[in-house]
């Protein structure tokens, strides 16, 4: 095999530095990380800035236009780095990887022709090769090839997982077969592929080895998930999640993004069953409107999903819902934007995402004639998201006086401080010494400022006995 090593001049020092750029989702930032994995095994180092970099791969987004625009921003002044890197004898490779590369392969080339080499987000473990290539002249990948690129990946070194935090994701699951008609993934990630169970376990066995604590298992339909087992039979999410709750070290386990269509009774039983599993979960509705809903191709409608939530109530009394929102989809009726308006206040989630409808080429929604004026999205945007707000200040304040269990992630803002997460995901700091980092703590709230929670160490605490005898 050729390396890249072979065609690019090394900086000074000798070691070649890579710069990754992550756009969009957790599927990217898990994928740039591999992506760096895997130039690491072929000598390049990490570098955090551009300036410095032999090597720039920006892991693109798609998903609506603005993201989609921004790589463009984005390139024109990777130009002008590279041009700066020419004047000092020094090359500067250009790449582009993930959805907005996989959408529109050469024409990336076309519009920003100081990119050297386009990779779509199903290809990027065939980058050695590519960037070799690339050297003499523009490369353009984005087949779904047939080999699994998980097994041609690097793995992380024990000092890089370790760098990255006690929390980690692993990928279970790529791709979508739900065909929303307002969005892309299915066309840019392809179709719905399950890692088998053994490969996940291995990779969350060494996460844990290496320090990890907390594992969000990720993909674009999480809760689709059917990979095979040892048995030879397709797993469900829930059985997974069960296995992996087994690993030692791994005391939090979480999962992102579901559909409601695939809440199935394995994976609510979870919810009631396995502790490590929080009582959290991000269950996008899109809408509260049933015609519109039908219009998305969601599969479901606003009373299916209000059983769901409904059904992981019972099973878990504590769960907290949070959501994705989109307004203006082509149509909506100011009285369909009420009706989400009004699942918002029957649900009270505990924050939610929301977005403009954007017009996504080759998806079936942006042929429909009745567009919304970016006014009449930005002002239902704007109200929707007061609601939001409303209820997420409602949850973080109901939490105060309240004792929760804190996974301490890392220093505080200020010096003697740590901050950690609660089952909900909201950000808790306390006063503490930061050996406590990697722990989990009871943490009694005393404030909320916006999302973030402050509190004391349950255990540090002076017992309701001992303030009487301080007070007397
Ligand atoms: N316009 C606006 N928002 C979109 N999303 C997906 N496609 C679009 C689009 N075309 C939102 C959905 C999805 C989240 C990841 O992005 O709410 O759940
Ligand atoms: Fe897109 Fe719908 Fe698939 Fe989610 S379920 S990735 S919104 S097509």
């Amino acid at each position: 095999m050729v390396g890249a090593s072979d065609s690019s001049r090394p900086a000074a020092g000798g070691t070649r530095k890579v710069h990754v750029k992550s756009f969009g989702c957790q599927m990217n930032v898990y994928d740039s990380d591999r992506i760096a994995d895997t130039l690491a095994s072929q000598g390049y180092v990490t570098t955090a800035t551009p300036e410095d970099a032999d090597l720039v791969v920006l892991n693109t987004c798609n998903i609506r236009e603005k993201a989609a625009e921004k790589v463009y921003s984005e390139l024109g002044r990777m130009r002008v780095l590279k041009q700066e890197a020419a004047q000092q004898d020094r090359r500067m490779t250009i790449a582009v990887a993930g959805c907005v590369a996989q959408a529109e392969g050469g024409e990336i080339i076309r519009r920003a022709p100081t990119v050297d080499l386009v990779v779509g987000s199903q290809s990027y473990h065939r980058l050695p090769q590519l960037l070799a290539q690339a050297q003499h002249g523009p490369v353009i990948d984005t087949e779904f090839p047939p080999e699994d690129k998980f097994d041609f990946l690097a793995p992380p070194s024990d000092a890089a997982i370790r760098a990255r935090g006690i929390s980690a994701f692993v990928t279970v699951q790529e791709g979508c077969d739900k065909f929303c008609t307002f969005c892309v993934v299915p066309y840019t990630r392809g179709a719905e592929v399950s890692r088998p169970v053994a490969k996940i376990v291995a990779d969350a066995e060494r996460l844990a080895q290496s320090g990890v604590r907390e594992i969000t298992l990720i993909g674009q339909n999480v809760n689709a998930y059917h990979g095979e087992g040892p048995d030879g039979r397709a797993w469900t999410l829930g059985r997974l999640i069960e296995k992996i709750a087994g690993i030692r070290g791994i005391v939090r386990l979480r999962y992102t993004t579901s559909h409601p269509r695939d809440m199935d009774d394995s994976l609510i039983a979870a919810h009631r069953d396995i502790d490590a599993l929080m009582p959290t979960l991000h269950l996008p509705v899109q809408s509260g409107s049933d015609r519109i809903l039908a219009a998305m191709n969601r599969k479901h409608t606003r009373a299916d999903y209000m059983a769901v939530i409904e059904r992981l109530r019972t099973a878990r009394p504590d769960m907290a819902f949070t959501s994705d929102f989109i307004v203006g989809f082509p149509g909506e009726s100011e009285q369909e934007f009420q009706d989400t308006l009004d699942l918002i206040d029957d649900v009270r989630f505990s924050t939610a995402y929301s977005f403009k409808y954007s017009a996504r080429p080759g998806t079936p929604a942006a042929d429909r004639e009745e567009q919304l004026t970016e006014a009449q999205k930005s002002e239902r945007l704007l109200r929707l998201q007061g609601a939001v707000l409303r209820d997420q200040d409602a949850f973080n304040e109901a939490t105060v006086g309240r004792t929760l269990p804190v996974l301490f992630e890392k220093p505080g803002r200020n010096a003697g401080q740590i901050k950690g997460r609660s089952p909900y995901q909201q950000t808790v700091h306390v006063t503490s010494p930061a050996a406590r980092i990697g722990e989990i703590a009871d943490v009694t709230i005393t404030e909320a400022i916006g999302n973030v929670l402050l509190g004391a160490l349950a255990d540090e605490l002076p017992t309701p006995a001992l303030m009487e005898v301080q007070r007397a």
